[in-house]
């Protein structure tokens, strides 16, 4: 049995099998909506989501399975003091597998190493997002055929996005990858992530320019500054509007450029831009889904 907390739990061969079975879904849906058939998942979501939890459970239904759905953390038996532990070990009892969301780091980690059944890690804390990391991959492999040789930019709340740390991190293992990390001062990418590409002796640069770094991207993951992981409320106001992309600024950009986000958008890209054929903001949350179906066939050792 096994779970999936962090993108480096899947090697690089596991990531291009899952891609290939994200694109034999997109190719052959009726293939596999049988294929969880009696198959129940949990979702457990502790903090706010949207896309992520509907899209766990669209992906179950989409492969013939029933989902249990914890929705709302305040009606749960968390308010009442219960473990993530306890809570593991409960929900084992009624589901096959668990898509966990939580607040705190280390929480969807807790709850695999008590849960008798595989669990996903939907995102924790300001850490990591390992399945917004599949889409985003997937979203890569549909648009430019390949994961290495390209100069991949991040822009926005580099520090508290955990999307942004997990695909730095998956993308760390492909040679000639080029990572230009454009940020305010104080939201910069934490040092664990950025060892993680000096460890593969890859090349990054950090910036608080956009327009400047613009010509050189092949990707330009835009984000959200993540207003919930901030202590203070003024900073987060000072902060938030810090980078807009806009037509003008995409001006210099490449014919070719992949612009992913990962969605909340709040005021990061303009909406005139979503017409701009290099928008690819709204695929990723489509190939999510894809790739959700793929990794629970995967820990559910379905084929
Ligand atoms: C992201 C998250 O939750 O980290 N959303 C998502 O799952 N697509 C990004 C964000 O909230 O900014």
């Amino acid at each position: 049995m096994r779970s999936i907390i962090d993108i480096k739990e899947l090697s690089v061969e596991e990531i291009d099998e899952l891609v290939a079975v994200g694109k034999d879904i997109i190719a052959n849906p009726a293939a596999y909506a049988h294929k969880c058939e009696g198959k129940k998942l949990a979702t457990l979501f502790f903090e706010p989501s949207t896309r992520t939890r509907l899209s766990f459970e669209a992906a179950m239904y989409e492969l013939g399975g029933h989902v249990l759905t914890m929705a709302d953390a305040q009606s749960s038996s968390a308010s009442k003091g219960e473990s993530v532990a306890d809570t593991a070990k409960v929900i084992s009892c009624y589901a096959d597998i668990i898509a966990m969301r939580h607040p705190k780091e280390g929480a969807p980690m807790v709850a695999a190493m008590n849960a008798s059944i595989p669990v996903i890690n939907a995102g924790d804390g300001g850490h990591n997002h390992p399945t917004q990391t599949l889409a985003d991959l997937l979203t890569i492999s549909r648009e430019k055929g390949r994961f290495d040789h390209m100069t991949v930019g991040f822009c926005g709340d580099l520090r508290f996005g955990r999307t942004v740390h997990s695909l730095i991190s998956a993308m760390s293992r492909y040679p000639g990858v080029r990572f230009l990390l454009i940020s305010p001062e104080e939201l910069k990418v934490p040092s664990y992530v950025k060892q993680e590409i000096k460890a593969h002796a890859l090349s990054y640069q950090q910036t608080t320019d956009l327009v400047s770094a613009m010509p050189e991207l092949d990707i330009l993951y835009m984000t959200r500054v993540q207003k919930e992981r901030f202590f203070n409320e003024e900073d987060y106001l000072r902060l938030k509007d810090s980078y807009i992309l806009t037509p003008e600024k995409l001006a210099s950009a490449k014919p070719d450029l992949c612009i992913m986000h990962p969605l909340p958008r709040v005021n990061e890209i303009s909406v005139a831009v979503d017409d701009d054929p290099r928008a690819c903001y709204f695929k990723q949350v489509l190939n999510g889904k894809y790739m959700r179906m793929a990794l629970i066939l995967k820990l559910l050792g379905i084929r």
